[in-house]
């Protein structure tokens, strides 16, 4: 694996390679250097911490950054109080941005106790011209900033700052290109994310992620089964592919491949168990994909997607490109093809000039699909969406108000369908030792619920079944039934 791969073999007194990603090992090599320096000074290793906000993209990000950190011989820590703290951030809605500086304020006070600590942000927020502005004028103590396009430069950036005490800031408004094989560290030995594809071109009127995250580009189906192949044989069992709408994957290869053709090669990779993917655009979700899924043995019995409305006029104003009655179809389709599915999806309210009507066109929707789970959010003014400058934005209390309402109806459906499947025994991947009772482990079923049983660490990362035995709304108690 890459991850092994010996820096001290490469000359670091010559000139750095031009090629990708020779170039960023020369800088890991290079960075490691410093990092014996500290060593040697401190008499211990520096400890590095990486903070993830946002979503799963962001979450597999990190466990690059975490790599290339590792490989040069930083102490990985879940501690802010450490020598280099990294942010990757998120800026899908105002409150994440909000977060970040909060925390930021946190941070200054502990470099204020350690002069010597380094702290860099990267990530979606970094892309945002308003947002670099401001860290610039005010947050002068931050080392490194940089954005999404070039996370793969990170070693590169790393040894920059460290070579200097003024604020490093480097964002590229495109993606040049897609580096292959640089290091990660995996948060879990047996799940892994699969990024397939980067960016989105959709431009759904209220969302900020085409602007940071650039246009649509699909990764090679070679290079993500070689790395799905490499993580099977490192121990993984479940893998998540990873893209903003998975179904308009290779749209741009010539020929084109399908998600639904990608999805049946990488169900032929052995060791493999469990296939997920995130986030499917119900425009181009096909019949194909259906039928892919359908007969599949091991794509997860889970599809989220997202209905962000019930109300047609407010889908045509978000640009979706469906209608309510396209969206419930769809839902049939999937439901004949699959009758125990669970179908999850992302709902907004409080977009712009949503009517009282319009919105219990959603409560109607979520109703009539009965969605197994969904994330429900609030509206949220983007600079720079089209959205942000309609007319007629919704009053604050009138969406806190249909916000309750929604949530409420959501639950309780989602409690609803729960509760039918106690008694029954599902297959359980376990994840981790349970965050309140040590005497538990808490697991995943196929379709994404969780579940919590007794057990210890040595499940971790078993495949095992389970008698489900009470619900409680949106997760399970229950026993191991046989393990296999
Ligand atoms: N305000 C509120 N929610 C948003 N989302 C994206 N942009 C916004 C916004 N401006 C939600 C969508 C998307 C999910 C990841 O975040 O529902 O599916
Ligand atoms: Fe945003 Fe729409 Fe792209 Fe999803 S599909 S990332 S909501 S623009």
């Amino acid at each position: 694996m890459y991850n092994e791969m010996d820096l001290d073999k490469i000359d670091i007194n010559a000139e750095p390679p031009t090629e990708e990603p020779a170039r960023q090992y020369y800088f890991m090599a290079k960075c490691r250097e410093w990092v014996r320096e500290f060593e040697k000074k401190n008499g211990r290793r520096p400890t590095a911490c990486t903070q993830t906000f946002g979503c799963q993209m962001n979450a597999r990000d990190s466990e690059k950054l975490s790599g290339i950190l590792s490989l040069c011989g930083f102490a990985e820590t879940t501690e802010e109080e450490a020598d280099f703290v990294i942010y990757n951030t998120c800026t899908v809605r105002e409150n994440a941005n909000s977060r970040v500086y909060g925390r930021l304020g946190y941070l200054h006070n502990l470099k204020k106790k350690n002069p010597d600590m380094r702290i860099a942000l990267c990530g979606c927020m970094m892309q945002e011209p308003a947002v670099v502005e401001k860290l610039k004028k005010s947050y002068r103590f931050v080392n490194l900033v940089f954005g999404t396009h070039n996370i793969y430069k990170f070693a590169e950036l790393l040894v920059q700052s460290f070579e200097t005490d003024h604020m490093v800031v480097d964002v590229w408004d495109r993606a040049e290109q897609i580096v292959e094989e640089l290091p990660v560290e995996r948060k879990y030995p047996f799940k892994s994310g699969v990024n397939i594809m980067f960016g989105c071109n959709n431009f759904c009127s209220y969302c900020i992620v085409p602007y940071v995250r650039g246009r649509e580009k699909s990764r090679e189906p070679k290079d993500i089964l070689r790395e799905i192949e490499r993580l099977s044989k490192d121990g993984v069992v479940e893998i998540m592919l990873l893209g903003q709408n998975v179904n308009s994957y290779g749209k741009t290869f010539e020929p084109p491949v399908t998600f639904a053709q990608l999805l049946q090669e990488v169900e032929k990779i052995d060791g493999i168990e469990r296939i997920r993917f995130m986030t499917s655009h119900p425009k181009d979700l096909s019949e194909e994909l259906i039928t892919v899924m359908a007969h599949s043995k091991k794509i997860c019995r889970h599809l989220h997607l997202p209905l962000q409305s019930g109300s047609t006029r407010i889908l045509q104003a978000m640009n979706r490109h469906y209608s309510k009655e396209m969206y419930l179809e769809l839902v049939e389709k999937v439901r004949n093809a699959m009758p125990d599915i669970a179908i999850t999806t992302d709902i907004i309210v409080g977009f712009p000039g949503e009517t009282e009507e319009d919105f219990l066109e959603t409560m109607e929707v979520v109703e009539r699909v009965g969605f197994d789970s969904a994330f429900t959010f609030i509206y949220s003014r983007r600079r720079g969406t089209p959205a942000a400058d309609m007319q007629e934005q919704v009053p604050e209390e009138i969406v806190k108000d249909r916000f309750d309402r929604l949530l409420k109806k959501v639950q309780e459906i989602a409690a609803q369908k729960s509760e039918k499947l106690t008694g029954s025994v599902q297959k359980v991947l376990v994840e981790s030792i349970n965050d309140h009772d040590t005497s538990l482990v808490t697991g995943k079923m196929d379709n994404n619920s969780t579940v919590h049983l007794p057990g210890d660490a040595r499940l971790i990362g078993r495949m095992v079944m389970v008698r489900l035995e009470e619900c409680r709304g949106f997760y399970y108690y229950g026993k191991l039934a046989e393990s296999r």
